[in-house]
């Protein structure tokens, strides 16, 4: 599908900020792939044929032994090729110039970098004032440039802050144009991929054209079945590929009792009815809360409801006959091997539930229509399809769903407690416009029941505990910072409103070191 945009390789060589050099292409509509410098074979390059080349940063030194390296093809094919921190080293080191160990010129955090004597297309309209804000995150530094260099940017510690061979269309920076804290980076991106040739096209009207011919061609007259969640990327996933086969696909929508209140009705409502889709509603609801009732370890939960969920999918799945294909809504971050320099597997801190297990015992094929997306791609994509601006934005839900967000033993009164409760939350955020603000809010309700006085009567009753995180990829968060009143007015509510609940607390721990759900 995507042979017919022009392509951008970016070389990884582990930086943690990799992803976010694509993200900068992506919001230029440029098509790009990171792949990690390993991969990166003459077999690739043929198959990949580039448009341009990026070289990202990372965190091994070129003067070590067995330092990584791009394949010299890139450098003899009149390709344009930008380097970045590692990747300026490493392109100076190929190219006949020279790198030093830091010794007092390492370089972290904020820098100001003044231009050169000479202008630089690059730089078109990137020096705002008479210096310029970047990041900057090295040990090592160029010492000396290669032959057919010039420097066109410097800063306190990097002589070579930005450097470029005009006539190869070569050019290496020192700083990060990627991050946040290099506020004007964004144009250097755009400059490069101006001088590249790339035409833009990468655009949400031309990747669903494209996916919708791509899912044809894969599925033929074949059938697709897809585990919807009601979540933003499985209802995108399915949304396209019913336009691109019509009744070939049918949705499973496993209700496992674990919804927040009037989700599961309104799911199934908007697909059957708004789009047509064939749906089958599997209310197994008794299945897992049966399963579930006396077990409060939080692992065991998720394994229950992981290993339940795969064998009602599958259930399902052969009351239709069989399928030959299984939607998934997988996406771009899910599938880069970013490069790991500390080999060992890290640790496992909760066992996430999707439909992980389920092509490997269904023997089935994969479509993965997301695959090359970030989430707010697939945001616009939704937005294309036509789905409502309200479902897009909607937050995160785990697949174990409200199992998490009631630590110790699950019952039923606690879930429905649990679901007013969210319920009355939710509607505060939306009425006080926060919503979007917020990556997730929710409630858990606490194993403990406290005291309280209500009218002149004693109370003992739960207590519950409000979150709300602010993220960018769920990886690491902070709590949001509500105001008090707003605190108030929802505890206030909550208590008036949901019996069962006698006293609210709200949750200010960041991530880590907590994670964002409770369990
Ligand atoms: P934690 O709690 O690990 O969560 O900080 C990070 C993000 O992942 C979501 N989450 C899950 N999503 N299946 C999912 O699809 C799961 O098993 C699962 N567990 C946590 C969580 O809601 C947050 O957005």
């Amino acid at each position: 599908m995507t042979q017919s945009h022009d392509r951008l390789l970016i070389i990884d060589f582990g930086s943690q900020v990799t992803q976010l050099i694509a993200r900068r292409l992506r919001e230029l509509n440029v098509y790009c792939e990171i792949h990690p410098y390993q991969n990166v074979t003459q077999a690739f390059l043929n198959n990949f044929q580039p448009k341009a080349v990026i070289l990202s940063g990372g965190p091994a030194s070129v003067l070590d032994v067995d330092a990584p390296r791009p394949p010299s093809w890139i450098f003899s094919h009149g390709i344009p090729v930008l380097g970045i921190c590692y990747g300026q080293q490493v392109m100076m080191e190929m190219l006949g110039g020279k790198v030093e160990r830091g010794h007092g010129t390492a370089e972290f955090g904020r820098a100001y970098v003044v231009p050169g004597q000479n202008t630089l297309p690059l730089l078109e309209g990137w020096f705002l004032t008479d210096r310029e804000q970047v990041w900057m995150s090295h040990g090592d530094h160029v010492s000396e440039i290669a032959p057919g260099f010039e420097v066109y940017g410097t800063s306190p510690n990097a002589p070579f802050a930005i450097t470029a061979d005009v006539d190869r269309s070569f050019y290496a920076v020192q700083f990060h144009p990627e991050v946040h804290h290099t506020p004007n980076g964004k144009r250097l991106y755009e400059n490069f991929v101006r001088l590249a040739g790339f035409k833009g096209d990468w655009t949400m009207g031309a990747y669903r054209e494209e996916a919708v011919e791509k899912i044809r061609n894969q599925v033929g007259d074949g059938k697709v079945i897809c585990a919807l969640s009601g979540g933003v990327d499985s209802s995108v996933a399915a949304v396209l590929i019913h336009e691109a086969i019509g009744d070939q696909l049918t949705c499973v929508f496993v209700d496992h009792g674990l919804m927040r209140k009037n989700e599961a009705e309104e799911v199934a409502g908007m697909f059957r009815e708004h789009y047509n889709l064939p749906l089958i509603h599997a209310d197994e609801s008794e299945l897992f809360l049966g399963k579930l009732d006396g077990v409060s370890d939080p692992e065991t939960k998720r394994k229950i409801i992981g290993g339940l969920f795969i064998d009602v999918f599958e259930k399902h799945a052969k009351e239709i006959g069989g399928a030959d294909f299984l939607a998934q809504g997988t996406l771009y971050p899910d599938v880069i091997e970013s490069v790991s320099f500390s080999g060992g597997p890290s640790v496992t801190i909760k066992s996430h539930h999707n439909v992980g297990g389920l092509p490997e015992r269904m023997n089935m094929q994969l479509v993965e229509p997301l695959r090359e997306l970030f989430k707010d791609e697939v945001r616009a994509l939704g937005r294309e399809l036509g789905l409502p601006d309200h479902f897009i934005g909607r937050h995160p839900f785990p697949g174990p769903g409200l199992a998490i967000r009631c630590p110790g033993e699950i019952t039923r009164a606690k879930l429905d407690i649990l679901r007013e409760a969210d319920a009355v939350y939710i509607d505060q955020i939306r009425k006080h416009g926060l919503y979007d603000e917020i990556w997730q809010a929710f409630v858990a309700i606490l194993p403990v029941r406290t005291v309280g006085v209500m009218g002149d009567g004693r109370t003992y009753d739960y207590a519950c505990a409000l979150r709300a995180v602010t993220s960018v990829d769920g990886m690491t968060a902070d709590y949001y910072p509500f105001t008090h009143e707003f605190l108030g007015e929802t505890a206030t509510r909550i208590i008036n409103e949901v019996p069962g609940i006698n006293r609210v607390t709200y949750d200010i721990t960041s991530k880590p070191p907590g994670t964002i759900e409770w369990e």
